[in-house]
């Protein structure tokens, strides 16, 4: 597997990051949120959406298995979990992408298990037409079609999480 077309630049990451980050602070302007980074694919985005948000915020990160490689497994299951009680609070789950949506319900309906006031979904990459679990994303870096990505914290065996730019990857 290579790289074999660039999907987005740096740039124009950083332009939607930007639109993203002024919605994220008109909408949670004064209310402190807690912003949950899904490690590690979300590590990148994370990084730069949260300094787009120009007002009071909390942070802290989760790492839960659901791929190994490129395989899919339904079963998920906590090797890191939050060091924050999330009881009453508002909560912002950075997610890379979003498949079928498997990974981020689970993450929501366990934060609303524990008393969260709210959950809003934030992930750079949408594949909606992969969707099994329907999920509400109130913000969406793009909607991409169903290929491969690999770039700008998203890996392929551990590999390309460095690279600045979002690419396609094939044969
Ligand atoms: P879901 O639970 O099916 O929505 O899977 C979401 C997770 O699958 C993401 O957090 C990624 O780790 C992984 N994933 C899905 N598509 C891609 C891709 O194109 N490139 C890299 N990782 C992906
Ligand atoms: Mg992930």
């Amino acid at each position: 597997m290579r790289k074999v077309r660039r999907m987005f630049t740096a740039d124009e990451i950083a332009v939607r990051v930007k639109n993203i980050g002024e919605k994220l602070t008109a909408d949670f302007n004064g209310e402190i949120p807690l912003f949950v980074c899904v490690l590690k694919g979300a590590s990148i985005f994370f990084a730069d959406i949260i300094r787009q948000v120009k007002t009071d915020i909390d942070i802290d990160f989760i790492t839960i298995s659901s791929y190994g490689g490129n395989t899919f497994s339904s079963e998920m299951k906590f090797i890191k979990d939050l060091e924050t009680n999330v009881a009453g609070r508002k909560i912002v789950i950075v997610e890379d992408i979003i498949d079928t949506g498997k990974t981020i319900d689970y993450l929501r309906q366990i934060f609303l298990k524990r008393g969260a006031e709210s959950v809003s979904i934030c992930c750079l990459l949408d594949k909606f037409s992969r969707r099994e679990v329907e999920v509400e994303v109130k913000y969406i870096g793009f909607e991409i079609s169903d290929e491969f990505v690999v770039g700008y914290g998203l890996d392929y065996d551990e590999k390309y999480r460095n690279d600045t730019e979002i690419w396609v990857l094939g044969e």
